[in-house]
């Protein structure tokens, strides 16, 4: 079981601050966010990666967690953005970002957010397809402007991860595909084009990855790209990305690995080829998400309704479920739970943590140990829920989505306003 922090009340302790006291005072459900803990996963990869390697930039994959404050709080640390959206980019923008420092992915833009994102001189679309190739080049075109392009290739590269967030394999709807005749024809057209300017290439493998095996792997692949688009297409390349997908641990047997475990392997091979190529060392970008603030966030709970099945299972339920975190429902995710007011008793019991949707997919916790102190009113933590749980909540239900509370060290400040009935009705005409 993963170490917290208990108070002299018996309370969890989370970002310096008490837990049972914030969802008291804010109500549950409720994501709570320890600033602290995201300023320092982008410091780690400031002093690991771009401080320490020359030409290195980092990008936050804010589809992770997008909030006007997270942008903030990421953005302050000198991170970039990744946005797959108009509507991310919006946010990105009304949150005060630097355009310039915006990368714009996406596999199917529509024209409105392609022609926003070069009116709004958005860093680097990076650049999925064809057709996509050809709109920006339209839209810069009637704009009278030059967009800097990344293009997106599909690696090849099976990665050891859930199937439904295995990005980088040949099957994937992401990213141009390396078979030579396709894959020249539209780099071609990219450095043809007046009104692109390519300056380099992309990948992404996948999500929550243990180890380095599946980027190295991509990094040969796309080495491999690189030396053949400069010897038989005159390209120079002045950037590469990486992509994100460093996993963090949610439960035992999980490792928080270290950015740098992918990412210095990664520059060393590409350090070495470049020696050997005789080619300046491009700007290397990284796109890490989940690692920045999986673990940063949890969420609050009201322990409801508690159903024992003698000899099968107990089942806890809470005031929330799929409709504020999915991920179980869509990707077996695991996760642990504690009785934050009873944070110091021993896990003694087995339970399942549900929801409270009407559907029987809608469990929280598949299996987890707590106190079998547990009992109806009690609040319960859920940790590491930091990422993709915000930004894929939905209402079903018309379950008002959860409010979040910003901590930083035992201070703490409302960042989004739980939604209202009221909220849930507010489109209808
Ligand atoms: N870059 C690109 C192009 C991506 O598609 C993604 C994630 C990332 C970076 C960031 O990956 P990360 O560092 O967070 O692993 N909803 C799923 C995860 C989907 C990831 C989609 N792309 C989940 O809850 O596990």
């Amino acid at each position: 079981m993963r170490e917290y922090r208990v108070n002299d009340n018996g309370h969890l302790v989370f970002g310096g601050c008490d837990t049972v006291g914030l969802a008291r005072e804010y109500g549950t459900p409720l994501y709570a966010v320890d600033e602290s803990y995201i300023v320092e996963r982008c410091r780690e990869i400031r002093s690991t990666f771009t401080d320490k390697y020359l030409n290195a930039r980092a990008v936050f994959a804010s589809k992770a967690l997008q909030t006007l404050d997270v942008i903030r709080i990421v953005t302050r640390e000198g991170l970039g953005l990744d946005t797959v959206s108009g509507g991310e980019i919006y946010a990105a923008l009304k949150a005060g970002a630097d355009p310039s420092k915006i990368l714009f992915h996406g596999n199917n833009k529509t024209p409105e957010e392609i022609r926003y994102g070069v009116e709004n001189n958005i860093g680097r679309f990076v650049v999925d397809n064809e057709y996509e190739l050809e709109m920006i080049e339209r839209f810069a075109g009637e704009l009278g402007k030059v967009q800097k392009i990344q293009l997106r290739i599909t690696p090849g590269v099976d990665s050891h991860t859930h199937s439904k967030i295995n990005t980088g394999r040949l099957d994937s709807k992401f990213g141009i595909s390396l078979e030579p005749e396709n894959r020249d024809r539209v780099i071609r057209k990219a450095m043809q084009s007046e009104h692109l300017e390519l300056m380099g290439f992309h990948f992404h493998v996948g999500s929550q990855l243990q180890n380095n095996e599946d980027h190295l792997m991509a990094v040969e692949i796309l080495l491999d790209l690189v030396r053949e688009v400069r010897r038989d297409l005159g390209m120079e390349v002045k950037e590469l990305n990486l992509g994100g997908g460093f996993g963090v641990r949610y439960v035992d047997g999980e490792e928080d690995v270290r950015v740098s475990d992918f990412t210095d392997p990664m520059m060393d091979a590409i350090r070495a080829f470049c020696v050997e190529e005789q080619m300046p060392l491009p700007v290397v970008y990284i796109e890490p998400g989940r690692w920045i603030v999986a673990n940063a966030g949890i969420t609050l709970y009201t322990v409801g309704s508690i159903k024992e099945i003698p000899g099968i299972k107990t089942y806890v339920a809470v005031d929330g479920g799929m409709s504020d975190n999915p991920r179980q429902i869509l990707y077996d995710a695991e996760y642990e739970a504690v009785v934050a007011n009873k944070a110091g008793l021993p896990a003694d019991k087995t339970v399942s943590v549900v929801g409270k949707c009407c559907e029987s997919g809608d469990i929280v916790v598949e299996q987890t140990e707590i106190t079998g102190k547990v009992e109806s009113g009690d609040i319960l933590c859920v940790f590491t829920t930091g990422a993709y749980n915000y930004t894929m909540a939905s209402n079903y239900n018309r379950l008002p989505r959860p409010a979040m509370v910003l901590l930083r060290e035992g201070e703490h400040r409302l960042s989004v306003r739980r939604e209202t009935w009221e909220d849930l009705v507010a489109r209808e005409l």
